[in-house]
């Protein structure tokens, strides 16, 4: 007799004692068939169960290598996009919680970015001069307009190498959703301030006039993470006075003053890496996700390194906390008795081309 999906309602009001029980259970009754993945910015009492942990650029690779019939993603939506486009036919995506998305992808999407193109087009031939590039973190749509317009994807570990391929197709780069990211990357290679453009979606030709447009090298999407926009440039200047020994490390998510008073900025993957390498007894501060910087500390604490957040107030990846034990549990229990919930599922077309471009990415960076 076929069982029925059990309600999440069953788990809402679970104690997570009750929860950490159950997830035990289920993932010992799953066995092969689930392998979990964590991004780094997830909550501790979720993290403890991946897997694999990484940044979006390690879980990307390491989603399409995986085997197991089911990708359990403790992350955000584009991430579990990304492991469903990457999997193997017989294999699922699942995202524990559905509404765990990520603010900064959705300040763009497929309607805009075409309008962007057509309006580019109206001032010179866009499919000759521009490459599109998007961020990973954008939606599995905007990855596939990258596929058909010879574009590419990039994450904030590979952003340079990227845009260097990027180049190397056409004159100029049109990179989305994240400003920051675009902006850090065109520094770092050398280029201009005033030959990277921000183009605002919601105003005519990106509220810029056709001799900028000719000018720009870079054009840069509107689009920003709140989270990384917390951290501000008086929290370094601060630090430094109390610490001058101290070592300041950032997310290229963070803003361009932030990036450019820090002594290292970098993917997650680098920051944890950075501190991990340092020699003991040193000092930081971090400019990253809370979850992170709170097990790096509690990490790195026996070798005498302190880190320390950024920022004095409390900048969590609030979408992707919604990933927590109830709904880990809830899945699994769903997943052992045979019941698939949460599957991500990319359009068959959309994820093939979307492919081809997170395939140009892995394969130049
Ligand atoms: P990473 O590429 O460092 O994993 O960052 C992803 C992200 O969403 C940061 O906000
Ligand atoms: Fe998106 Fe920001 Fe969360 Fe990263 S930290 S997943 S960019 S909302």
């Amino acid at each position: 007799m076929q069982t029925a999906t059990i309600a999440f309602d069953r788990f809402n009001q679970l104690h997570d004692d009750a929860c950490h029980e159950r997830i035990r259970a289920a993932r010992a009754r799953l066995g092969e068939q689930a392998v979990l993945l964590g991004h780094h910015y997830q909550r501790a009492d979720v993290y403890q169960y991946a897997d694999l942990t990484g940044d979006s650029l390690k879980l990307s690779r390491l989603a399409s290598q995986a085997d197991a019939e089911y990708i359990v993603f403790c992350g955000v939506h584009f991430m579990a996009e990304v492991a469903d486009i990457m999997s193997k036919p017989h294999q699922k995506a699942i995202l524990p919680d559905l509404a765990a998305g990520c603010s900064m992808a959705d300040m763009a999407n497929l309607a805009k970015v075409e309008r962007c193109w057509r309006e580019l087009n109206e001032v010179l031939d866009a499919e000759e001069v521009f490459t599109p590039v998007t961020y990973i973190n954008s939606a599995a749509d905007l990855k596939a307009f990258c596929g058909e317009h010879g574009g590419i994807v990039c994450t904030s570990s590979n952003a340079a190498t990227i845009a260097e391929w990027a180049f190397a197709q056409r004159p100029k780069i049109l990179f989305f959703p994240d400003q920051h990211l675009g902006r850090w990357t065109g520094y770092t290679m050398g280029i201009p301030l005033d030959e990277m453009m921000v183009w605002d979606p919601d105003l005519e030709l990106g509220g810029l006039t056709v001799e900028q447009i000719h000018k720009a090298r870079l054009l840069l999407w509107k689009g920003h993470c709140s989270v990384h926009q917390m951290f501000q440039p008086a929290h370094i200047l601060k630090f430094r006075n109390q610490h001058p020994d101290g070592l300041v490390i950032a997310h290229p998510e963070c803003s361009f003053e932030v990036c450019k008073q820090s002594d290292y900025v970098g993917s997650t993957e680098h920051i944890v890496k950075t501190i991990k390498e340092a020699a003991p007894n040193t000092r930081w501060l971090v400019g990253t996700e809370l979850n992170l910087v709170n097990r790096l500390a509690e990490e790195v604490k026996p070798e005498g390194k302190i880190v320390h957040f950024m920022s004095p107030t409390v900048c969590m990846c609030s979408t992707m906390q919604r990933i927590d034990p109830q709904h880990l549990a809830w899945t699994l229990e769903n997943l052992a008795a045979g019941k698939v919930v949460n599957q991500i599922s990319v359009p068959q077309h959309e994820a093939g081309l979307a492919r081809l471009a997170l395939e140009r990415m892995l394969a130049v960076s």
